[in-house]
């Protein structure tokens, strides 16, 4: 357990959980909120026996974006002042898997937060949408550059635009999510995908997760030759040679992180 106010942390064997814990406002994530979530996932990143991080929310949804109430009466320059999406940035340098269970709600900030998770499972009642355009304004933590990234310019102008929600059946389809369940199952099974991941040997897992990242962002060229970087880097572990050994000698390898 943890000292948190607005989450809450959990270990279960090698995964470190994080429950966004407002349910009473669906989630809607104020700023300590988001700095509390940044702390977790840079611990977790940090400690040793955490292989895998699975973020979770408490009530009927994940997160119903930016705390509206909060940001209400801002101005410009407040907002250039306080940079509060240098706390989003930091996120991005988490090296450890981070999946994501939804239900109910992912909209606006709670959007961006699953487009910054790895693996997504979703709720069959999830539903996925950035309503910022009905306040005004439009998504500041992302949102517009990573759905655009993932389904195109032409279906991502149309739910930013318009606003509206989609459900989880639809998500699936853009690649949005990785699995559809109904909500009864979908922590049992985002937990038991994390525990599986967290038996993998972990420095194949976060320079996967690397290179993944950066083949995202830079050219088939640039990102290949960063593979390949980090395919060498490989053959520095223990793991490597437990794991071919073990091939050879027709067992199970123990893969020990080093
Ligand atoms: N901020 C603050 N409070 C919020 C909130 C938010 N984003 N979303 C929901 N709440 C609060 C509601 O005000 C309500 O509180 P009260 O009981 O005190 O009235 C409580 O949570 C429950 O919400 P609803 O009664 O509205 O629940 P619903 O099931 O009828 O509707 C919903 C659900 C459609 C998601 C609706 O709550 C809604 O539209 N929420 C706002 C969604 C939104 O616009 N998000 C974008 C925020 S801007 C942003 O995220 C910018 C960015 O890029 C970082």
């Amino acid at each position: 357990m943890s000292n948190y106010q607005y989450i809450f942390t959990e270990i279960d064997d090698a995964v470190g959980k994080i429950i966004l814990n407002r349910p009473e406002v669906l989630n809607a994530l104020n700023r300590p909120m988001i700095t509390e979530l940044v702390n977790a996932l840079e611990t977790f990143n940090k400690n040793e026996n955490i292989k895998v991080i699975l973020l979770t929310a408490n009530g009927r949804s994940f997160a119903a974006g930016a705390d509206i109430k909060e940001m209400k009466e801002d101005d410009p320059i407040y907002l250039e002042k306080l940079d509060q999406f240098a706390e989003w940035d930091r996120m991005s340098l988490i090296k450890k898997p981070i999946i994501a269970a939804v239900q109910g709600y992912a909209v606006g900030g709670g959007f961006e937060l699953v487009l910054s998770c790895d693996i997504v499972f979703a709720a069959e009642n999830a539903k996925f949408g950035f309503p910022e355009v009905n306040l005004g304004v439009m998504p500041g933590a992302g949102g517009t550059v990573k759905l655009t990234k993932t389904i195109g310019p032409r279906k991502a102008l149309e739910w930013l635009w318009t606003g509206e929600y989609f459900d989880a059946k639809k998500a699936y389809e853009y690649g949005l999510v990785n699995q559809v369940l109904p909500v009864e199952v979908l922590f049992d099974e985002a937990m038991a995908f994390a525990k599986k991941v967290a038996t993998q040997p972990p420095l194949s897992i976060r320079l996967i997760k690397d290179t993944v990242t950066k083949a995202v962002d830079l050219s088939i060229y640039e990102s290949m030759q960063y593979e390949r970087k980090n395919f060498y880097l490989l053959f520095a572990t223990d793991d490597q040679k437990e794991g071919m050994q073990a091939f050879v000698e027709k067992r199970q390898p123990i893969f020990k992180g080093k």
